[in-house]
């Protein structure tokens, strides 16, 4: 399985790596013990040379799967000409990036950074700016119980999941947390106080849970009525991940956001975020306010485009490649009590059990299939868009093999 130009590690030299690791660096991940040295399409390929179904994708950031010719002959061509050099000047990719981008989110102005969290904090600071403009009072934002969106400070405080702010605290002041879909809350924690809304459309670490409509829909119109920012954070559930550019054209008649942000998938696995404002929250950052040294690379920029060029035809496939995981794993749920559910849309997928998912995600990994779980007990799939029908196949298959081995209830 190996190819001449990336000979297999073997095991002893894959077991230094981790060594390595232990001692050097910070001890913050808990890492599966594997060791991935290459990819292709739909999967990867460890130390050994053996071959794994990829069904997580660098969390939801490898679109187009591991080498795709495409992207490598943009990179390839796009570094020997130019891969950085600063916001003090123009290159020629933001500008039609953030065109694309205006076409396709319905927003108009963009501001590219490097990372989800680090879009999410433009996001807040947006918020406050927009507040700060109208009232010292106006700084409060309302966010969501069991959301995620990231590791920064500010994002952390409008992330509603006690154990990633724990250890941090004491966060932003002014932050409210509300029960997803339930509008009575919503209406009872937005007043004239009020700055921004923060919603995930679907709910990513949280479990894959996705909003209702009429919630989302109940926010946009208090967001009109106390003069707040609506910020959808389509990091995880947004370009094209859901069978549509975002997740948010899911709703008929689309429900716009004042600011949406953005990462992930967006330059295949170069670090590329970006904040998506209309015009009126746009104006809350005026020059100097903002920046970012790394940030729309010239590079990333251009991968950037070469995905949304290559995205436009996929969504169909996405959607309905994604419609039919869903049901061949609801199939599943017919013979296994433990799976409680089946939820998501196009292919983020995720499957709540009734008990924690860590050990199936080992053995699917001995198995060669890469899933993860989040939430303990959601195994959560967010395959390459370029997944095939036979590799949706294989990956069940699989899994109903492993299903079998569950004790259940356990003993
Ligand atoms: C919904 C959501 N928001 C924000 C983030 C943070 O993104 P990043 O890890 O790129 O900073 C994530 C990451 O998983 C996410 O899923």
């Amino acid at each position: 399985m190996s190819s001449a130009s990336s000979p297999p590690l073997d095991a002893a030299l894959a077991q230094t790596v981790i060594e390595l690791e232990g001692e050097f660096l910070l001890q913050n991940y808990s890492r599966y013990p594997l060791v991935v040295r290459r990819g292709k399409g739909c999967y990867v390929y460890d130390a050994d040379g053996k071959r794994y179904l990829d069904l997580i994708a660098g969390i939801g950031v490898n679109a187009l799967g591991h080498a795709h010719p495409r992207i490598l002959s943009v990179i390839r061509e796009q570094a020997g000409l130019l891969i950085h050099c600063s916001n003090l000047y123009y290159h020629e990719y933001q500008g039609p990036l953030a065109k694309r981008l205006a076409q396709i989110s319905g927003l108009q102005r963009s501001f590219f950074c490097n990372s989800g969290t680090e879009a999410m904090e433009g996001a807040l600071k947006m918020i406050r700016a927009h507040g700060g403009k109208i009232s010292p009072e106006k700084h409060h934002i309302v966010s969501l119980d069991n959301s995620f969106h990231g590791r920064t400070l500010g994002a952390l405080s409008v992330t509603g999941q006690e154990k990633y702010r724990r250890d941090f605290e004491p966060l932003l002041a002014g932050v409210r947390f509300i029960p997803p879909n339930d509008l009575a809350a919503l209406e009872q924690a937005v007043s004239d106080h009020t700055a921004g809304i923060v919603l995930e459309w679907i709910q990513g670490e949280g479990g894959i849970y996705p909003l209702h409509v009429d919630y989302v829909r109940k926010a946009r119109e208090l967001a009109h009525r106390y003069n707040a920012l609506l910020v959808f954070d389509e990091i995880q559930c947004g370009v094209g991940r859901p069978g549509r550019y975002f997740a948010y054209h899911l709703a008929e008649p689309v429900i716009l956001p004042d600011i949406m942000v953005a990462a992930k998938p967006l330059a295949c696995g170069l670090p590329l975020g970006v904040i998506v404002a209309n015009e009126k929250a746009a104006a809350a950052i005026g020059p100097g306010m903002h920046g970012s040294t790394f940030g729309g690379g010239a590079l990333a920029c251009r991968v950037a485009l070469e995905f949304l060029d290559i995205l436009e035809g996929l969504l169909p496939s996405i959607y309905r490649l994604g419609g039919d995981f869903r049901m061949q794993l609801s199939e599943l749920t017919r013979h296994h009590g433990f799976i409680k559910e089946v939820r998501g849309f196009g292919l983020m997928i995720g499957v709540e059990l009734d008990l924690p998912g860590k050990q199936i995600v080992q053995d699917a990994m001995a198995e060669g299939l890469l899933i993860n779980c989040t939430h303990e007990t959601v195994l959560r799939f967010l395959p390459p868009y370029i997944i095939t029908e036979q590799e949706i196949d294989r990956a069940v298959k699989l899994l109903a093999k492993l299903f079998k081995h569950v004790k259940y209830p356990p003993a």
